[in-house]
């Protein structure tokens, strides 16, 4: 275990806490404008959710694929971005950044 892991280590448990409770930016994808993403809340889970330039959206799963953190939409840089090591994703669940490797699977809104 390496002195730099310990000394994120605090900082990346409590991110990963604070990812899990708290609350989905909306719980309608009808909210969310061209352009923008959020956290929908759906009946029993949570899905990253972007709506592209022409109104589609494009739903995916909100888990970090590094330790598993939940991602937030950066709305200045239109990224996908992890609270607890950095790792970011383009709109669409595609990593830019690690040290995540894979993409943010897609799912679909009706779970
Ligand atoms: S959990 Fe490590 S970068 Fe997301």
């Amino acid at each position: 275990m390496s002195a730099a892991w310990l000394k994120q280590a605090p900082g990346a448990m409590v991110n990963f806490f604070k990812g899990r409770l708290s609350q989905a930016r909306t719980s309608n994808p009808e909210d969310i404008a061209r352009g923008e993403g959020a956290i929908v809340q759906l009946d029993s889970s949570k899905a990253a959710v972007y709506r592209d330039e022409d109104g589609r959206l494009h739903a995916m799963s909100p888990v970090c694929t590094h330790m598993k953190c939940i991602v937030d939409w950066n709305s200045t840089e239109k990224t996908w971005d992890c609270p607890c090591h950095g790792s970011r994703y383009d709109p669409y669940g595609h990593v830019i950044n690690g040290p995540a490797k894979r993409n943010l699977p897609h799912r679909g809104l009706e779970e």
